[in-house]
């Protein structure tokens, strides 16, 4: 494959292989493959963004050509190649994402302190696992490293609405007196996050594996990126990162090995083509022959992770 530049996109370099390439539009262009074989393909120092979101080695069906179930030495050799990939495509001071479980993000966090990434943050998303874990206490999150390549070359830090009761509406903490002099634009975004919705809706989920929310996928973007920036996932899934990218106005690549077909339907505005059970986030990549008749061995192999 021949490295080019694309058309107008300045700083966008896109590899050209036509049986790759599967689907563009005017701000980003999808490819179907193996991201070991694209990601090498694609520009040192081209993406402000790279967020990643693999499968997590739980055993969990992804169709054809994708072992969910490889040894933990197997399953960080290969984070570790994707993961450098990620580092030499993105520009200094760029923005490195990676979502996954603690045990894993752990191993990953020291890969990157030794490719001199800069660690910015482990960013607790609030999750709820549907069965607790004998002899553990009760895995409730899931974790996002946010890493750049030096000195952050663009910082947002956004405000949330200041949280009240759901039931009686008033402020939920007293402020110690200081309620007052709170900005009334939100408080300052903290490294916990409890406000992402899973995705369990059946008229908005578009597979039965895993799928993050919209608000996840802004709220990183709001962060680390402005309008016209580059942003690439090479875990395309059911495309939420596109999608996002898309809606606020970020030029993007995406990789994805296995079916593609969820990510073009949204990507071209179609509706969810299915019904999961609603398995969400907490469900991730679970079938649902596996969330039903197989939970408790799901149960056990997030014990031997966690
Ligand atoms: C956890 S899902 C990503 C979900 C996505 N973030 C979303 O919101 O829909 C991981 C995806 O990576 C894909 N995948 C697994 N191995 C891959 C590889 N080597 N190259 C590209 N995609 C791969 C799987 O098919 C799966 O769709």
């Amino acid at each position: 494959m021949r490295k080019t530049e694309l058309g107008s996109r300045k700083n966008v370099s896109l590899p050209r292989n036509r049986a790759d390439r599967a689907f563009s539009t005017e701000l980003g262009v999808l490819y179907k493959g193996d991201c070991l074989t694209i990601l090498p393909e694609l520009h040192d120092a081209s993406a402000d963004v790279v967020f990643a979101d693999p499968p997590f080695n739980l055993g969990k069906d992804y169709g054809q050509r994708i072992s969910d179930s490889l040894t933990r030495s197997a399953y960080l050799k290969w984070c570790a190649k994707w993961v450098a990939e990620c580092v030499r495509v993105l520009k200094p001071g760029g923005a490195l994402f990676i979502y996954n479980l603690p045990a894993w993000n752990v191993e990953i966090a020291h890969f990157l302190n030794q490719h001199e990434m800069q660690f910015r943050h482990w960013i607790a998303i609030d999750i709820k696992f549907g069965l607790p874990i004998q002899g553990r206490l009760y895995p409730s999150h899931y974790s996002l490293l946010y890493f750049t390549k030096g000195k952050p070359r663009f910082f947002h830090r956004p405000r949330v609405p200041i949280p009240v009761c759901r039931h009686c509406g008033k402020d939920i903490k007293d402020y110690g007196g200081h309620r007052s002099k709170l900005n009334p634009a939100g408080l300052n975004l903290s490294d916990v996050w409890a406000d992402i919705p899973p995705v369990r809706h059946r008229t908005t989920k578009r597979r039965t594996s895993n799928e993050l929310s919209v608000k996840l996928l802004q709220r990183v973007l709001e962060i680390s990126s402005m309008p016209g920036d580059l942003v690439i996932d090479p875990f395309g899934g059911s495309g939420t990162t596109y999608y996002v990218a898309e809606q606020m106005h970020r030029h993007w690549v995406g990789i994805e090995l296995g079916d593609i077909r969820p990510i073009i339907r949204r990507l071209k505005g179609e509706g969810a083509d299915l019904a999961p059970k609603n398995l969400g986030d907490a469900g991730k990549g679970l079938s649902e022959r596996i969330a039903g008749k197989d939970a408790k061995r799901t149960a056990r192999q997030l014990a031997l992770l966690n």
